[in-house]
């Protein structure tokens, strides 16, 4: 049987994630073909589907991405510093720097507070592997902590055990748009004089106690990876700060630490915003706040219908968070037995992450072992993350729902 007139022959997905972006072939015929569709079900759900994205805003992205190609500045002016001043204000920062990803504004922004080598810098032992990368590009070293493993955010009674008189930052992570208990692990940091540096790739818009992530502590980059809940069409980042002198030395740091053309105070390097990325950016900040009431609404309802599932860990939102679902991330012993089942049934899922930093091959010369981070590891070894973006339809949500269900039956 061929596919439905107007579906896609691959996955419109770009990871949820990062790193190479993945078009993940769709199912083969016979799965999607099996027997079991009642009318109306959805023949193939993808992980994200960012073709909707686009094209729900397309007009719009097109007039912007015109208007900066036709302005003739392709590197920095309007654009870019538009983008910054309405990407601080949403924050709630004094101050955005726009940066080239979410990688390079991490590893901009700990150069800028002078982590180098010798210097300690605290990360959890379940992130993407960039957190860890940043602090090891400075030439400093990354001091792994465990998360709570219901949250997935670090924790910051092992932070506070964690710390040693080399200690010089601390990058907790919102990861999958939930923030991190940011309190205990602020009053860490002014107990030791340490630097707090919010890892917010996939926070944009999350509250922690009413307070926009990425404007409570020294400073917070962001990725804009095309996946993400504010994605560019390439790649992009930023470095949010309400810390002038900082923001200035980002600023020179992404520019071959020059303020004034041709002359360099500093070794800087080239790591600035694409100014076509910030005008597509700027119109995707307008749709951000309806967009993520759609994630949260999708997450209402998995958290919901997916409640008592045998064997199925559902993520848990402190009573004071407002993620943000960039991912909506659930956790079973049955990992991979339940991602075959999805995807027999066309249902598109990942896994953020497979291997827990520590674990990768980069890591090698540093000595770790199997069983020294062992909630990073289980993690590693039991997280799905299901279908979750904002145009995940009723329709396609029951679906994957249903599908769960039928390989996990709901105890009693
Ligand atoms: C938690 C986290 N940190 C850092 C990054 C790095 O961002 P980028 O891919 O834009 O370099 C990402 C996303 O890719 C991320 O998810």
């Amino acid at each position: 049987m061929s596919a439905a007139p107007g579906r896609p022959k691959q996955a419109r997905t770009a990871a949820g994630g990062e790193g190479t972006p993945v078009s993940v072939a769709r199912p083969p015929e016979e799965a999607r073909t099996a027997g079991r569709k009642a009318e109306g079900t959805p023949e193939f759900v993808p992980f994200l589907d960012l073709a909707a994205g686009y094209a729900e805003l397309q007009a719009d992205i097109e007039a912007a991405v015109l208007r900066s190609l036709r302005s003739a500045r392709y590197i920095g002016g309007e654009e870019v510093e538009g983008f910054e001043a309405e990407f601080a204000t949403f924050t709630g920062a004094r101050h955005c720097t726009g940066a080239s990803n979410g990688l390079d504004a991490l590893s901009l922004a700990l150069r800028a507070m002078d982590v180098g080598p010798g210097d300690e810098v605290i990360v959890p032992s379940n992130t993407f592997i960039a957190t860890w990368f940043a602090v090891s590009q400075c030439g400093a070293t990354p001091v792994a902590v465990e998360p709570i493993e219901t949250t997935g955010n670090i924790d910051p009674a092992r932070v506070a055990e964690a710390v040693t008189p080399r200690t010089k930052a601390i990058i907790p992570v919102h990861l999958y748009g939930q923030p991190a208990d940011m309190d205990p692990l602020w009053a860490i940091a002014r107990q030791h004089g340490l630097r707090v540096l919010e890892d917010a790739a996939q926070a944009h818009g999350a509250l922690y106690k009413s307070r926009r992530v990425g404007a409570t502590t020294d400073a917070a980059a962001w990725s804009f990876y095309p996946g993400k809940n504010l994605g560019a069409f390439g790649d992009a980042g930023a470095l949010t700060t309400d810390d002038a002198t900082l923001a200035e030395r980002v600023r020179a740091l992404r520019n071959y630490g020059s303020q004034q053309k041709y002359v360099s105070d500093v070794q800087g390097g080239n790591q600035r915003l694409d100014p076509v990325q910030a005008a597509a950016l700027r119109v995707k900040l307008k749709a951000l706040p309806r967009w993520n009431a759609r994630r949260a609404e999708i997450a209402a309802r998995y958290l919901k219908d997916l409640a008592g599932v045998e064997a199925l860990g559902l993520p848990e939102v402190p009573q004071w968070a407002t993620p943000v679902w960039h991912l909506f991330v659930v956790r079973t012993p049955h990992r991979d037995a339940l991602q075959k089942h999805l995807a027999a049934a066309g249902v598109e899922t990942l896994v953020h992450y497979p291997i827990a930093p520590h674990m990768q091959k980069a890591y090698a010369h540093a000595g770790y072992r199997l069983g020294q981070f062992p909630i990073a590891e289980r993690l590693a070894a039991q997280v799905l993350s299901l279908p979750m973006g904002p145009h995940l339809t009723d329709a396609q949500q029951g679906y994957v729902i249903d599908t769960i269900r039928s390989f996990a039956p709901v105890a009693r």
